[in-house]
């Protein structure tokens, strides 16, 4: 089954520190609602955790976790990727959520790829997304925006295309 990989990144291909994100910039959040909303979002463990207020609404949400045990509420709980993809259920793209493991794992099946590229430096980051051959995608959609008092970097949403 095609993939989907939704992700905010900086120019360096830098995703997270701390086990959070780099920045809080609201425009994305919406962004991402519009796109992921009624479909079927799987991460991994470490990113169900990060999550401020849990499983997202609207969405069915699957967390990959190699503990058994692991019980996360409000998501299905599968042992693998694979597992994962095949429970899928919503409608449409199912999306890859992250973070840097699950992305690395999933990259070669991913077909489309969501971009929230935000064009800045971020010190002391620790999570990257794999790198990508750009030779292998097409880009079909970019919207760039400037910093405003809501959002203090400048960014671009940008969707590939696996040719
Ligand atoms: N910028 C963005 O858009 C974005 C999006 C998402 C996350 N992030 C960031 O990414 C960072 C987290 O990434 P991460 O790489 O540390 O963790 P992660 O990919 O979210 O989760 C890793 C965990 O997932 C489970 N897992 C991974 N591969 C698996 C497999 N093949 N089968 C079964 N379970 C598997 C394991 O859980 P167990 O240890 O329980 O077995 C593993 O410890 C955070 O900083 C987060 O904020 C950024």
């Amino acid at each position: 089954m095609a993939l989907s990989a939704i992700v905010v990144i900086a120019d360096d291909g830098a995703i997270g520190k701390d086990n959070g994100l780099l920045c809080h910039l609201p425009a994305d959040l919406k962004h991402f609602k519009s796109i992921t909303m009624g479909h079927t979002i799987i991460m991994g463990r470490r990113t169900f955790e990060s999550l401020p207020k849990g499983a997202l609404p609207g969405r069915e949400n699957i967390v990959v976790s190699r503990n058994a045990d692991y019980r996360a509420e409000g998501a299905k709980v599968c042992t693998s990727i694979e597992q994962a993809v095949a429970e899928a259920s919503m409608p449409g793209e199912c999306f890859i959520l992250g973070g840097a493991q699950l992305y690395a794992s999933t990259i070669a099946q991913v077909d489309k790829l969501y971009l929230t590229a935000i064009h800045a430096h971020f010190d002391d980051a620790d999570a990257y997304f794999p790198a990508i051959n750009p030779e292998e995608w097409t880009e079909i959609d970019r919207e760039d925006h400037q910093a405003d008092e809501k959002n203090r970097y400048d960014y671009s949403f940008v969707t590939l295309k696996r040719k």
